[in-house]
């Protein structure tokens, strides 16, 4: 008899976001006059930009005519788009070579699938609270995970210490969901722990746009980084692509563990594993990086930053401690009066129809804390927290 994944039997019951969305329909349907102010998953609410819609109407037409027409793209990302990515990193200062950069699905399907260039002997470090799917798809193959808790004493932004070890180190900059963003310092010290072990970071830098301080956009600022790190990417908070799917990879050619080359690996990955990203996605993907695309992006970003004010008011007069909204899309708040926070998430869906994000669902050290998200609609949000004020005046 076939023997399932039994790794699976180790995983909570539901994923957190599935978990929260059935939550959610139980409520709306018990409740159907309701309407709900949706800031739980981080899901934009703006639609693409107007340059990105112009490619792809564009790239549908190629479609449409033989000498336009394009079949199977590379599996690792169209010449175009990685070319265009490439000179995206320069701009800020970092060399790429264009086939250091993968184009991918988006950076959850990505950050799964990269799991195949790993021994399942290796450990994990997972620094909490963290995105939920980091421990997950390390549970699913059977890893063991090394939990590095943060807090408000470490401002949620943990660093190497005595005594810790891991092979795999995951860090996410700017974080979901703490907003907390590491300074180049900061990050030069997990550089330098990753290189000493022969260590491998993934740095998860989905929300690197919405960096508003002298911070680090990307690993590859800091020295050493080419040694020891792979940057994973994605256009879905950037620029509106949750729906569309689009994202980018860098592994440069430098890293290598037991005589193996990532990158090549990761080539050989790819081509066996895909048959690369749909000509239509990468055109309309390449029309961000575009001036007119930039500034753009750059607009309706200013719009969820615009309802991370508008939160963090509320907060403010409530004198409710928080963290991020700055340089993140994400503000990540204590609990008021000392509750649990599936206890907050309750109370805010059945009293103000407001749905936010349990911190417990981020790992056990997220307890007591709440997330909210600043990606829905301005309305929503404005009135979301009139809500809140009105609720926890009381
Ligand atoms: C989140 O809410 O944490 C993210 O939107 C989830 C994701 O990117 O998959």
């Amino acid at each position: 008899m076939l023997t399932p994944n039994l790794s699976y039997a180790n995983l909570k019951e539901s994923y957190l976001f599935y978990h929260i969305a059935q939550k959610t329909k139980a409520y709306l349907e018990a409740n159907p006059d309701k309407h709900l102010y949706r800031m739980g998953i981080g899901d934009v609410s703006l639609p693409l930009a107007p340059a990105v819609i112009t490619a792809l109407h564009e790239a549908v037409d190629d479609q449409s005519e033989k000498a336009r027409f394009h079949g199977y793209m590379p599996e690792c990302g169209a010449p175009f788009l990685r070319e265009t990515i490439a000179e995206y990193y320069q701009k800020r200062g970092v060399s790429l070579a264009s086939d250091e950069v993968f184009v991918s699905s988006g950076a959850s399907d990505e950050l799964g699938d990269l799991l195949d260039l790993f021994d399942k002997s290796n450990r994990a470090l997972i620094m909490e609270p963290a995105y939920p799917a980091y421990v997950d798809a390390n549970t699913m193959v059977g890893r063991e995970i090394v939990h590095l808790p943060s807090g408000p004493d470490d401002h949620f932004l943990p660093l190497p210490k005595e005594g810790l070890e891991a092979d795999l180190i995951y860090l996410c900059s700017p974080n979901n969901p703490t907003g907390a963003a590491y300074n180049r310092e900061q990050l030069s010290q997990w550089v330098a722990w990753a290189n000493a072990r022969g260590a491998v970071i993934l740095f998860d830098a989905a929300y690197e746009a919405f960096i508003e301080e002298d911070l680090p956009h990307s690993i590859f600022e800091i020295p050493g980084a080419r040694t020891c790190a792979i940057e994973i990417c994605s256009l879905s908070k950037t620029a509106g692509f949750t729906g569309t799917r689009l994202g980018y990879t860098v592994i440069p050619m430098d890293l290598e563990r037991n005589g193996m080359n990532l990158n090549a690996m990761w080539v050989r990955n790819r081509t066996t594993k895909t048959n690369g990203i749909s000509y239509i996605l990468q055109r309309g993907g390449a029309a961000v990086f575009t001036e007119e695309g930039q500034r753009q992006i750059h607009d309706n970003i200013r719009i969820y930053k615009e309802n991370a004010r508008v939160l963090m008011a509320a907060l403010d007069e409530l004198d409710i401690r928080y963290w991020g909204g700055k340089n993140a899309p994400y503000i990540w708040m204590q609990c008021p009066d000392g509750m649990g926070s599936w206890e907050f998430f309750d109370k805010l869906l059945n009293e103000i129809q407001v749905v936010g994000t349990p911190g417990e669902g981020f790992g056990a050290c997220g307890e007591g804390f709440f997330r909210f998200s600043t990606f829905g609609d301005p309305t929503d949000t404005r009135e979301a927290a009139s809500r809140l004020l009105t609720l926890l005046k009381r």
